[in-house]
């Protein structure tokens, strides 16, 4: 989630003057290469630590020193971090980690595993690692980027998650094991961007791959989630994905949401794709009408748009921008997340690496002869998903099977420049005028009025435990008068 920051706060903040900008002491401007080796030096001091202390767990514990797993048994904190060292020049890092998560990592394990986080971080990561790989000295197989170990480990972790999304509304159950598929008894219930945060690696790997299955659920649960929203266009915090109806009423752009509407941006771009950016505009409208207040943006009751928590959650911060950072209190925790060198640590050198090929503007590219043909990777435009793990757009047309699909370079290079320059305008520029045409789609959810019956008989009916969702903990406390206390502590 690129909204928050950052474990060790302290940290930074002693290697990091406040105003970076500002001239040095002799009026001169401060040297970008000395913070890229500060940063560097506070990137390996944590991998390097991980790598001793920890792996093969998922997660370092900085303060007891060792390791554990958290988010399921697969050296998380390695494959969330293997893009971050061919960013940071690392190549022989990169080739030897691949080769040490082809013979460690295994999916087939009996875990119960975060529907969401395997997704962002284990399948993000392996793709993106796998469009990197080339430019990163791996020896790729002939059929790259169509095939490849990393993409084959990234397709097997997510057809692991797919059990999830066999609900009778598509849209996904939180967690689900990797052996056995969904627990008997699991909770139905799912944060908002647990549902929709999957459509950049989905539709990525069906790309890839050539099996439409990934993306096809990924676009349903998003469909489903859009036919969900109220009358005044707005939809809550968690929904129940057996039924359809909304669980937690909240309506904002926090913890539990966000990602969801990054995605349907993010998802417009990578795809092209004109429906999900009027769904984004469309809910940027109401969002704006209802949660808004001046500056600051509230918590309101979807059906209603009465503020439901007069409360300011620094993470709405990301809102005008989609890509500001978030500065949110942290106490000093015993574990380091994956995220800190996936994602926080990628993004700050990125700031001080103006030349980084992240930032390419397509003067440079490379020409790539698949089993369909020519394509070229690297020329820039990355979407990077919600762990900051960077996809080539380019490669989406890299392995397409049908002749009249053949990519047409030149209009693709033109599209992406161009969006590249507008991307802090996007939004308004895009697609403005388009007239929206709602999806088809059974269309069997229970309207607003009878969601607000049906809470009215039970309220606050039970305590139901919310394995999935990203920061929940911190939602479900906030729900001063929200309309369902799910928060068990
Ligand atoms: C790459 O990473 C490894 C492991 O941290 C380190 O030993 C090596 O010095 C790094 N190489 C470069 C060029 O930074
Ligand atoms: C996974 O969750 C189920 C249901 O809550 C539980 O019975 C099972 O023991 C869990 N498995 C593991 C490996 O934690
Ligand atoms: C904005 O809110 C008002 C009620 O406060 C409503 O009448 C109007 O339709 C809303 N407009 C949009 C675009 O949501
Ligand atoms: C693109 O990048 C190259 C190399 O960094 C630079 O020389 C060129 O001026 C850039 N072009 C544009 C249009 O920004
Ligand atoms: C980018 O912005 C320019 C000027 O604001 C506009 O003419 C152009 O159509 C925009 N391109 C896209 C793809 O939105």
């Amino acid at each position: 989630m690129p909204f928050r920051l950052l474990v060790p706060l302290g940290l930074l903040c002693s290697l990091l003057p406040l105003h970076h900008g500002a001239p040095g002491p002799d009026g001169t401007a401060p040297d970008p290469a000395h913070y890229r080796e500060r940063v560097k030096a506070m990137f390996y001091h944590a991998y390097d630590s991980y790598l001793e202390n920890a792996f093969p767990y998922d997660e370092l514990r900085p303060l007891t020193c060792d390791g554990h797993d958290t988010w399921g048994s697969f050296s998380l904190t390695l494959i969330d971090a293997l893009d971050t060292l061919l960013i940071l020049g690392n190549v022989s890092e990169f080739q030897r980690v691949v080769e040490v998560l082809q013979d460690n990592v295994d999916f087939d394990i009996d875990v119960n595993a975060s529907v969401f986080e395997t997704n962002i971080r284990v399948v993000g990561g392996l793709l993106s690692a796998h469009l990197l790989s080339k430019k990163a000295g791996v020896e790729v197989e002939a059929g790259w980027p169509c095939s490849g170990p990393l993409l084959r480990m990234a397709e097997e972790a997510a057809r692991k998650l797919l059990p999830a999304f066999q609900t009778p509304t598509g849209m996904p159950y939180g967690t689900v094991n990797l052996l056995h598929g969904v627990n008997p008894g699991e909770t139905p219930v799912t944060c908002t961007a647990g549902i929709g945060t999957f459509i950049v690696e989905f539709a990525t790997l069906s790309s890839l791959t050539g099996d439409p299955v990934f993306e096809d659920v990924a676009r349903v649960a998003l469909m489903r989630l859009w036919e969900s929203r109220s009358d005044i266009g707005l939809v809550g915090n968690h929904i129940d994905v057996l039924t359809g109806k909304w669980v937690a009423q909240d309506a904002g752009i926090g913890a539990g949401v966000d990602s969801y509407f990054e995605y349907l941006v993010k998802g417009a771009i990578l795809l092209q794709d004109k429906k999900l950016m009027a769904m984004f505009l469309e809910y940027n409208k109401a969002i704006r009408n209802y949660t808004r207040f001046d500056d600051w943006y509230l918590w309101v009751q979807m059906y209603k748009g009465t503020v439901s928590m007069p409360v300011f959650q620094s993470l709405e911060a990301y809102w005008p921008g989609l890509q500001i950072k978030d500065l949110r209190d942290h106490k000093l925790d015993n574990r380091m997340e994956s995220f800190f060198l996936a994602e926080t640590v990628k993004y700050l050198y990125l700031l001080f690496d103006p030349n980084n090929f992240i930032h390419n503007n397509g003067s440079t590219f490379d020409a790539v002869i698949t089993p369909y043909g020519e394509c070229i990777l690297g020329a820039g435009g990355y979407i990077f998903n919600t762990e900051a793990h960077p996809i080539d757009p380019a490669a989406l047309h890299c392995c397409r099977r049908l002749k009249e699909e053949q990519w047409e370079v030149e209009d693709l290079m033109k599209e992406f420049y161009s969006l590249k320059r507008n991307r802090s305008r996007f939004q308004k520029t895009t697609m403005s005028s388009r007239p929206w045409e709602p999806p088809a789609g059974p269309g069997t959810f229970s309207s607003p009025e009878n969601h607000d019956e049906e809470r009215e008989k039970k309220p606050a009916k039970q305590k139901i435990p919310l394995l999935s969702c990203p920061s929940q903990p911190f939602t479900s406390k906030l729900a001063l008068l929200g309309q369902v206390f799910l928060d068990s502590s």
